[in-house]
């Protein structure tokens, strides 16, 4: 029998990575003090895990199996407290980075969340600009906390939802939480001054992918945008096979048959959803194709997990431990240098380079650094 090799038939065929499309328009310069990494890609997102912690076992992502009720997570000495999170962000925001992210496991599990929004909310970049602040949350818990955040500084929400047939999404989050109470979060979160809200539904085949065409009709003609999330090899544990991965040409696909849609220009440049709009008018939604269309060329971001470790890539196998540096009493032009050098060594271009071998490493889970 021949040797097993690395297998080819991912259909990356959409990938252009001829020195990449760089995040910053060709020959320009970055402005002083920006970090920019190995292909002129600017560093302009950051994504903060606040807990490694969940109240969902959702089976992509952490299965029961391997996050059973002896699993061991991060000790509460380990995280990072508000003050460290706030000094590491402000370090960030003043070399550029526009937007933070709040992620988790489940963030609104961190207790008092909207007193870090607040001091995250008190931070300018250069020019003096508010970062965009941004949370992505399984909603479960967002009737009694969206007013909070809201009131502390949160700009934007985005909700996982997988499914709104009850029976599909309890097997989903296999922690039995009904699909009403995600829903009575949205609409909370609505009437706390949210405005369009994203809706991230991860199709796996077999599993949700009916659900398709009823999840966007839902939500056609409110204010929230739903998205279509290719099942991705995040980590190790959730076994993940290409053959449960719905394309995002699918989804178009039915949506078209269903609706019919019409492709919408980016908000930005190096956004992860491709954007579609409904030709009558109902609004949008976006299809997010890691697996078949890969968009590392643009790839902005950077992630800090709860202990303070920087990652460069959602599925880099080891991590960079701001935490040490700050303990260890390190000054803000230390931080500053200590994070552009991590991040002007950066190639990472994993989605562009999946192969089996790529699936089989030993990547930090999805739940410990976020999404
Ligand atoms: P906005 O455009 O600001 O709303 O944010 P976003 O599109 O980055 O949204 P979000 O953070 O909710 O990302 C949506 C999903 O896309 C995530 O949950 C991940 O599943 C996936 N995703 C986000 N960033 C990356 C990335 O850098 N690489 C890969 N492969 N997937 C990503
Ligand atoms: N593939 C794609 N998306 C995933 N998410 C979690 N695990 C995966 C995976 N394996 C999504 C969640 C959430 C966001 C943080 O990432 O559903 O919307
Ligand atoms: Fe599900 Fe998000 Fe929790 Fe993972 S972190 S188990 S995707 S709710
Ligand atoms: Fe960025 Fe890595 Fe995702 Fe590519 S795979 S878009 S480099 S996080």
């Amino acid at each position: 029998m021949p040797k097993r090799t690395a297998r080819t038939t991912i259909p990356i065929a959409d990938s252009r990575y001829d020195g990449g499309v760089p995040a910053m328009a060709p020959g320009a310069r970055a402005p002083e003090g920006v970090f920019t990494d190995q292909f002129g890609r600017r560093l302009h997102d950051l994504r903060i895990s606040v807990t490694d912690r969940c109240n969902f076992r959702c089976t992509y992502c952490m299965p029961k199996a391997v996050f059973g009720r002896d699993h061991a997570f991060l000790p509460q000495s380990s995280l990072l407290s508000f003050e460290e999170i706030t000094r590491v962000a402000g370090i960030f925001v003043a070399h550029g980075v526009e937007k933070i992210r709040l992620t988790g496991g489940e963030p609104l599990l961190r207790k008092n969340l909207d007193r870090l929004v607040g001091m995250l909310a008190q931070l300018r970049t250069p020019s003096g600009r508010r970062p965009e602040l941004t949370l992505t949350t399984n909603g479960a818990l967002l009737r009694r906390l969206a007013r909070p955040l809201r009131e502390a500084g949160l700009d934007r929400l985005t909700v996982s939802l997988d499914s709104l047939d009850d029976a599909v999404f309890r097997q989903m989050n296999d922690v039995d939480c009904p699909v009403g109470d995600v829903l009575d979060g949205i609409a909370a979160a609505g009437q706390a001054g949210f405005e369009r809200i994203k809706i991230n539904m991860v199709v796996k085949r077999g599993v949700n992918d009916d659900g398709i065409v009823p999840m966007a009709a839902h939500f056609r003609g409110s204010p929230c945008i739903v998205r279509f999330i290719e099942f991705m090899d995040v980590g190790s544990s959730n076994g993940w096979r290409l053959d449960d991965v719905v394309p995002g040409a699918e989804v178009i696909r039915r949506l078209d048959e269903a609706f019919g849609i019409e492709p919408a220009a980016p908000n930005y440049r190096g956004e992860v959803a491709r954007r579609w709009r409904y030709r009558d008018g109902a609004g949008e939604v976006g299809v997010i194709s890691s697996v078949t269309r890969p968009f590392c060329a643009d790839c902005s971001r950077a992630r800090l997990s709860t202990e303070g470790k920087l990652f460069t890539c959602l599925f880099a196998t080891h991590g960079h431990d701001l935490r040490a540096l700050l303990r260890n009493g390190v000054d803000d032009a230390g931080l500053g240098a200590a994070i552009a050098a991590i991040w002007g060594a950066r190639d990472d271009r994993y989605s562009e380079l999946r192969s089996d071998a790529t699936v089989g490493l030993r990547k930090i889970e999805m739940s410990y650094i976020g999404g």
